[in-house]
C-alpha cells in the first residue's frame, strides 16, 4: 500500500492511467529513448492530500531542455503582472523588502519587481528558462529549493517579507522539507503564498489531464490547511484564480494563532460538499473521466470515418496524459499547432504527434481542431475568430465533449 508523502499514513487509490512518458518530454525523433512511469493518483484520508504514486526523478522533468515557457501566453503575462502589483501594494509600507519566488521560470512575474528595483530572488532549477529571466534583469539562483538553500539565501540576503510560487509547490516532492525551509526563510510577519491547479476545479470539471508527472500534489484548502498546521503555520486566505483551468492561491502565515478569512472558510465548506475529504468523491470522479475518454474517442473516430482532417491546438503537458491514456495518436490527429519555439518540429511524448508552427494551422484551416490548450480557450477563440467564422470547429472535452 502506498503511503502518504506528507503524513506517512495509508492512502487510497483514485485512478490509474498506466504507463506514461514525461509530460514535457517532447522528442526530436521517433527512435529517441523515452522514459515511462506508472501514472496513478492517490488520496490520503488522513491529511486529505491528493498525490501521485510514482514520481519520476526531478532532473528528468526540470532540466536544461525544459520546454515550458510562461510568457507564451498573454493571459499569463497579464496574470503575473497583476500578481506583481499585489506584492508591490503589500510591501508598500515596508522598508527595503525582500521577495523570493520559487519556480520563477522566465521571470514573467519578477521582472515587474526588478523594474521597480525591489530586492528579489528567483529560484529556478531549469537553466534554460532561468537564462531568459536573467535577460530581463531578474536575479535567479539555478537550484532546487530546500532547507539548505533557504539557509544560504538568509545568509546572503536576509529573511524574506514575501515568499511566493506559482505552479511550483505542486511539483516539490518534499513539501515538508520546503515548509521547513519557509520557516527559516520567512520573516515572522511575512507572507507565504502559492498557487497551483485547484483540486476543486479538477474534480468538478473532470479535468483529469491536469494529472501528470510535474503535478505531484493536487491541493485543496483542506489539504493545505493540514500541511500548514503540521509546520506551525496557518492558512489565512484563499483566492481563486482563473488560470490553468482553475487555480487557487493559498495565503499562509507563520504561527497557528493567525485568523482564517471568511472567504477561505467558504471554500473549505464547498470542498467538503464536493466530498474532497472522502474517497467517495473520487470514485465518482474516476467514472466521469472514463466517460469523457470514451466519448472523445468516439467523436474523433466518427470525424475520421468521414475522411475529415483533425489537428490539435496547443501541445500542452496536460495533453500527454489525455493522449497516452486514450491512445490517440497521429493516425487521428495530423499535427498539433503550438507557438512555443522550443516545441515546434518535435513530437509529442509517447504518441509522437508532430508539432507544427501556427502558420501551418493558418494555411490548412482544418475542419476540426482539438483544443488541448483548453485553459486558454478565451484567448484562443479571440485569436481564431476568423477560423471559426469560416466553418472551423474546435473540439473541447471538459466537463463533456463538445464541438464549438
Ligand atoms: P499551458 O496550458 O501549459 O499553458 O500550455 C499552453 C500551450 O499552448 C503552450 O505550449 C503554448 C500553446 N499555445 C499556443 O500554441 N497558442 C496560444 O494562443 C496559446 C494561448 C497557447
Ligand atoms: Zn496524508
Amino acid at each position: 500500500m502506498d503511503k502518504c508523502k506528507i503524513c506517512r499514513k495509508k492512502t487510497k487509490p483514485v485512478i490509474s492511467f498506466g504507463k506514461m512518458p514525461i509530460a514535457n518530454g517532447f522528442i526530436d525523433d521517433p527512435t529517441d529513448k523515452e522514459f515511462f512511469y506508472d501514472l496513478k493518483l492517490l488520496f490520503c484520508p488522513n491529511c486529505f492530500m491528493v498525490q501521485l504514486g510514482q514520481i519520476p526523478h526531478p532532473e528528468m522533468m526540470f532540466n536544461d531542455t525544459y520546454a515550458y515557457i510562461s510568457s507564451t501566453s498573454s493571459t499569463m503575462a497579464r496574470h503575473f503582472k497583476k500578481q506583481a502589483n499585489e506584492i508591490i501594494a503589500l510591501l508598500a509600507s515596508r522598508k527595503d523588502p525582500f521577495v523570493v519566488e520559487l519556480g520563477s521560470n522566465d521571470g514573467i512575474m519578477l521582472k515587474h519587481l526588478a523594474a521597480k528595483e525591489i530586492h528579489h530572488l528567483g529560484v529556478e532549477p531549469a537553466a534554460n528558462v532561468a537564462a531568459l529571466a536573467k535577460k530581463n534583469d531578474v536575479n535567479v539562483l539555478i537550484e532546487f529549493f530546500d532547507q539548505k538553500l533557504a539557509k544560504k539565501i538568509v545568509r546572503t540576503h536576509g529573511q524574506a517579507d514575501v515568499i511566493c510560487a506559482a505552479n511550483t509547490m505542486c511539483s516539490l516532492e518534499d513539501l515538508n522539507g520546503a515548509f521547513e525551509g519557509f520557516n527559516i526563510l520567512l520573516k515572522q510577519h511575512g507572507t507565504l503564498f502559492f498557487e497551483d491547479p485547484y483540486l476543486f476545479d479538477i474534480v468538478s470539471l473532470t479535468s483529469f489531464d491536469q494529472i501528470y508527472d510535474e503535478h505531484i500534489y493536487y491541493f485543496s484548502g483542506l489539504s493545505v490547511e493540514q500541511l500548514a498546521k503540521r509546520h506551525k503555520m496557518k492558512l489565512t486566505d484563499m483566492k481563486h484564480q482563473d488560470v490553468h483551468g482553475g487555480s487557487m492561491r493559498y495565503y499562509i502565515k507563520k504561527g497557528g494563532s493567525n485568523k482564517r478569512s471568511f472567504r477561505a472558510a467558504e471554500w473549505l465548506k464547498k470542498e467538503k460538499e464536493l466530498e474532497l475529504d472522502s474517497s467517495n468523491g473520487f470514485k465518482k470522479f474516476k467514472k466521469r473521466v472514463n466517460t469523457i475518454c470514451r466519448n472523445l474517442k468516439q467523436t474523433l473516430q466518427k470525424i475520421k470515418s468521414q475522411n475529415q482532417q483533425i489537428v490539435g491546438y496547443g501541445a500542452t503537458s496536460k495533453s500527454t496524459t489525455l493522449l497516452n491514456y486514450t491512445h490517440i495518436g497521429p493516425e487521428t490527429i495530423d499535427y498539433i499547432s503550438d507557438n512555443t519555439p522550443t516545441k515546434i518540429g518535435k513530437l509529442t511524448p509517447g504518441m509522437h504527434i508532430p508539432i507544427k508552427a501556427h502558420t501551418q494551422f493558418a494555411n490548412d484551416k482544418p475542419p476540426f481542431t482539438v483544443l488541448f490548450a483548453w485553459n486558454h480557450k478565451k484567448e484562443i477563440f479571440d485569436k481564431e475568430k476568423a477560423y471559426r467564422k469560416k466553418g472551423g470547429n474546435f473540439i473541447t472535452y471538459f466537463p463533456k465533449v463538445r464541438i464549438q
